[in-house]
C-alpha cells in the first residue's frame, strides 16, 4: 500500500523482513528527491530509517500483523520518519560497553535526530517509533 497524504505526508506498508529495508531506503529517497530541501536530509534520514527498520523487524513477530508502516512527512523544516510495528513492547535506550555487540542502533537516533520518541498506534495493535530530523549545515 503506497498513499500520499496532503502535500507532504507519505505512507506505506512493507513486509516486515530484513529483505525490505533497501525498499524502505529506496522510497525515502524518493520521497525526498521531491522536496527542494530533501537532500540536505538525506545521510541521516537513511541512517536512521534503516536502524528504526532493523529494530522494527526484529520486534513484530506476532501473527495479527506482519508489516511495517513507514510515514515520512516535512513540517516547520524538519523531516518526521515513523516507523510502526506490531509489538507492543516499547524501545528502550541503552547504554552499550565497548563489548556490547547491541544496544548502539537507538544511541546513534538519539544523537542525530532533534527529537525522537515512541507512542502506541491510534487505529491498530502496535506502536509507532518517530524521530525528527533536521536539515545538514554544510
Ligand atoms: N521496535 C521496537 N520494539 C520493541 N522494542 C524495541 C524496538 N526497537 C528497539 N527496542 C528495544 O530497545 C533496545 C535498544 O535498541 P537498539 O539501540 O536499536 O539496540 P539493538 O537493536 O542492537 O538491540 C532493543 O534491545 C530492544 O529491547
Ligand atoms: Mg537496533
Amino acid at each position: 500500500m503506497l498513499t500520499f497524504r496532503g502535500p507532504r505526508m507519505f505512507v506505506a506498508r512493507l513486509d516486515s523482513r530484513a529483505e525490505s529495508a533497501p525498499l524502505a531506503r529506496y522510497l525515502l529517497r524518493a520521497y525526498l528527491s521531491g522536496l527542494p530541501s530533501g537532500e540536505d536530509y538525506r545521510d541521516t534520514a537513511e541512517l536512521l530509517l534503516s536502524e528504526l527498520f532493523a529494530n522494527a523487524v526484529q520486534h513484530s513477530d506476532t501473527p495479527d500483523d506482519r508489516r511495517i508502516e513507514i510515514r515520512f512527512d516535512l513540517a516547520d523544516s524538519l523531516l518526521r520518519l515513523e516507523v510502526h510495528d506490531a509489538d507492543t513492547a516499547l524501545p528502550a535506550l541503552r547504554t552499550p560497553t565497548p563489548d556490547d555487540e547491541h544496544g548502539r542502533g537507538l544511541r546513534l537516533v538519539d544523537e542525530l535526530a532533534e527529537r525522537w520518541g515512541c507512542a502506541y498506534r491510534p487505529c491498530g495493535i502496535g506502536k509507532f517509533v518517530w524521530a525528527l530530523i533536521a536539515p545538514a549545515t554544510t
